[in-house]
């Protein structure tokens, strides 16, 4: 087993960024914190009611918000304040972004999707965290701008998720191959358990909401018959996987090959997931580890953002499946 624990790859990885002033580590051990705490919660969901069910609320979505939505979003916020090295944080559950005016001379804003997957928090199947970093383009010193956070996934610096599944893991990236880490939870330590992550060209799996299939392109009901025939490029069909949770199905992919679609429908013609704190942290991680990431036609990496919460069709996974649905669709 691995000995190098995240802390250490951290430090080690630490040597070759730009700026080593240390606030990029400091922000992923922040993140390490607040999952540790998360995940603690969520292995006893079923025990600690305080935690189960709807909190009673809505987010800016629309969405019905769990009670582990809110208790996972104050845990990330509050670990990212308290260090002073993000100057402001966007997440799904807030409506506008969150400034940290103390923290006006920080380098670095955070999106978060603090708890994907929230729909399956009382059914117990697995419920992740995605996080995207990037530099401010807001002058150092002054409080922190919308513009900060409006920024097309090629500029992250560095973008990741924590499975809360069989076990918990933490994926991340800086731009230089996708590392994962398995919580010891024991010792509350994460080790280094998926060194250098590729994903397959290939892939026999498509996880797609099959439900919404009578409601989105033609280009897209063609390509999940094409999986389903007999005569696609593996010669028999491929597997249908749709956990209802972004993290879960696409972590999946990653190990195994595979794609995830997300696109347009009648209830929401932009797609569901959301561009800043979803699409593109993800994208970032599939296309470190050899994937693709797009819209239908564009690189979800390039992308400008004009909204906080803008939603974007999602195809995402190995590359020779995502170009073959946009084949489809180009159609
Ligand atoms: P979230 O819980 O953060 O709102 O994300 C849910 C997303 C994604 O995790 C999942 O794949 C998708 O919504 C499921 O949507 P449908 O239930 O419409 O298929
Ligand atoms: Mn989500
Ligand atoms: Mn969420």
């Amino acid at each position: 087993m691995s000995i190098t624990t995240l802390g250490e790859f951290i430090l080690e990885e630490q040597k070759d960024f730009p700026d080593s002033s240390g606030e990029l580590s400091s922000i992923l051990s922040s993140i390490r914190l607040a999952g540790k705490i998360v995940s603690n919660q969520i292995n006893k969901a079923g025990l600690a009611q305080h935690i189960m069910g709807a909190a009673g609320s809505e987010n800016i979505q629309g969405e019905a918000q769990q009670k582990l939505d809110v208790y996972a979003d104050n845990q990330f916020i509050k670990a990212l304040k308290v260090r002073g090295i993000v100057c402001g944080i966007a997440s799904e559950e807030n409506d506008d972004f969150i400034a940290f005016n103390e923290n006006n001379d920080a380098k670095y804003v955070v999106m978060i999707d603090p708890l994907d997957g929230s729909s399956n928090i009382d059914v117990n199947v697995s419920v992740g965290t995605i996080f995207s970093v990037c530099k401010r383009v807001s002058p150092v010193g002054s409080p922190v701008e919308l513009r900060d956070f409006l920024q097309p996934g090629i500029q992250q610096v560095a973008a990741g998720y924590i499975i809360f599944g069989s076990s918990t893991m933490l994926v991340y990236t800086t731009g230089k191959g996708v590392n994962g880490f398995t919580l010891d939870p024991g010792i509350g330590v994460f080790f280094l358990s998926h060194p250098a992550m590729k994903t397959p060209k290939n892939g026999k799996i498509y996880s797609i909401n099959e439900g919404n299939i009578k409601h989105c392109a033609d280009g897209v009901s063609e390509y999940v018959r094409y999986c389903q025939s007999d005569q696609n490029d593996l010669g028999k069909p491929y597997t249908g996987r749709y956990i209802g949770s972004l993290v879960a199905d696409f972590h999946r992919n990653l190990l195994k090959g595979g794609i995830y679609i997300y696109p347009s429908t009648k209830e929401a013609p932009t797609g569901k997931l959301r561009l800043l704190y979803e699409c593109s942290p993800l994208a970032f991680l599939i296309e470190q580890a050899g994937g693709k990431a797009s819209n239908g036609q564009d690189r979800i990496m390039e992308i400008q953002p004009t909204k906080l919460h803008q939603r974007v069709p999602f195809f995402i996974g190995s590359v020779n499946m995502v170009d073959k649905v946009e084949g489809f669709l180009d159609t």
